[in-house]
């Protein structure tokens, strides 16, 4: 058989930087352990996220040189709603100029305070939205995904059971929405079966609950029902994607992802009601109701991203280059978070560095000594994120501490992942004399972005 290799070719380069490793950890001190706070010219391989990061393809630069900048009723709205219309089903549009813009319209909406939103562990920008407006998010997602080793395929799914207990609870009055996130980030890019998604459409359509999608990997989503649940295997990604949105009532989107476009986001809705609400806030907070904080040439683009992300080959290619890093990574017995996610790997920090408690960061600690050994940047997704709880104000602990490596859709190579590679098991060879960290400042508010350390005595 033919060796696997991309479904594309490579058009346009841009020239990496290398740094040296002193370099590298004056640069990391400067910038006082926030990941965020460095330049990006001083990081070699940028996986710090897959969003807005991906590489367009020639016939997305193509539509983005025929977009239309009208204000009002652009050609390259129109599009776009049509091609959304047409893949996802939702005959009402809003562009955003990203996925948080368009939770802070629909919540804006539909959120009061005291609300509670179940879904399957909350985005940080959603949660972030929901807690400004004094609500509760509540998380329930299944008991496996909280373990690292345990090889479910479909680690996003929520537990029926934890859902219906809220409503038991709470009462369904104070339940606005379910959100639905595809796939789940927060617990490690892992998706939610199609047999899932029904129940909780089932739950939610019993008690008069509207189901919402964050929609931000829904293609990848697609891949894994049909390469990983019955019945799938045969069918083409657009239809999975039309039966998956069958389920739901409205969709909030950062394109950034899926989307393949640098910047937007989106509210899809089948609801006219709903979409008069949004309509108003959309304006206040973003732009008309045509463009929403984009312009016309990157929603023209992302007509085209959202046609080229719901295909099987480019799935395949991108999904398939996340694992062979997983893989490796386990070859060298990396500990990662299992099984591997679509958009991104998961090293598990907490086994990675046994004498480093919670308290001290691991997930951070890890981001920071992989820098410093080779240039790769990744992300916390740990104690740091997470943040303090809202009103005690203390330290919330997850269960998993993890630096994610997000890998960008179509930019890098297989041998950048090799250095990746290299550079982690480096860090695994010293990892019994690496330091933990302490919080010098924190923002109120998601405070992972702006947060400053220093490292432990
Ligand atoms: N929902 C999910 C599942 C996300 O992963 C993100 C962003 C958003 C919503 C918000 O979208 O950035 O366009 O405002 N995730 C990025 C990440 C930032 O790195 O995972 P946005």
């Amino acid at each position: 058989m033919i060796p696997y290799a991309e479904p594309f070719k490579i058009k346009m380069v841009e020239l990496l930087k290398r740094t040296t490793r002193e370099e590298r950890e004056k640069l990391i001190r400067d910038a006082e352990y926030n990941l965020f706070a460095l330049k990006a010219e001083n990081v070699y391989i940028d996986l710090l996220t897959d969003s807005g990061t991906g590489a367009m393809s020639d016939v997305q630069w193509a539509a983005l040189m025929r977009g239309d900048e009208s204000y009002a009723g652009s050609r390259s709205f129109i599009d776009l709603k049509a091609t959304i219309e047409e893949l996802l089903g939702f005959p009402y549009m809003l562009p955003t100029h990203q996925g948080r813009a368009a939770e802070n319209v629909l919540f804006s909406a539909i959120l009061k305070e005291g609300d509670i939103v179940p879904g399957n562990s909350h985005f940080d920008t959603t949660k972030g939205h929901i807690e400004f407006r004094k609500a509760v998010a509540v998380d329930c997602t299944i008991d496996e995904a909280f373990e690292v080793n345990y090889e479910h395929p479909f680690k996003g799914n929520v537990d029926p059971e934890k859902f219906e207990k809220i409503i038991r609870e709470h009462g369904t009055e104070k339940i606005p929405l379910f959100i639905l996130t595809l796939t789940c980030n927060s617990g490690g890019g892992q998706p939610v079966s199609m047999e899932n998604i029904k129940q909780v459409s089932a739950i939610c359509k019993k008690h008069n609950i509207p189901l919402y999608f964050d929609a931000a990997r829904f293609s990848e989503n697609a891949y894994f029902i049909r390469t990983r649940e019955e019945g799938y295997a045969d069918k083409p990604i657009k239809e999975i994607v039309r039966e998956m949105f069958s389920y739901a009532d409205g969709t909030t989107m950062s394109s950034k992802k899926d989307g393949i476009v640098n910047i937007g986001g989106f509210i899809g809705l089948h609801d006219p009601k709903v979409y008069e609400k949004c309509m108003t806030f959309n304006i206040m907070f973003e732009g008309f109701i045509t463009y929403g904080g984009m312009a016309g040439r990157d929603m023209s683009a992302l007509a085209a991203g959202l046609r080229e992300s719901t295909e099987y080959d480019y799935l395949e290619g991108r999904i398939s280059q996340v694992r062979r890093l997983g893989e490796r990574l386990i070859e060298e017995g990396i500990p990662i978070l299992k099984p591997i996610g679509g958009h991104a790997v998961y090293v598990d920090a907490l086994s990675f560095f046994p004498d480093i408690p919670q308290s001290e960061y691991p997930g951070q600690v890890l981001g920071i000594e992989l820098y410093i050994e080779a240039g790769v940047r990744g992300v916390e997704i740990g104690t740091v994120l997470v943040d303090r709880d809202p009103i005690s104000r203390k330290n919330r602990y997850p269960k998993l501490d993890l630096l994610r490596l997000a890998i960008p859709r179509r930019v890098y190579t297989d041998n950048h992942m090799e250095v990746v590679v290299w550079g982690l098991k480096k860090v695994w060879e010293r990892r019994h004399s690496c330091r933990g960290l302490e919080i010098t400042y924190e923002a109120p508010i998601m405070r992972h972005f702006t947060a400053r350390f220093k490292q432990k005595g």
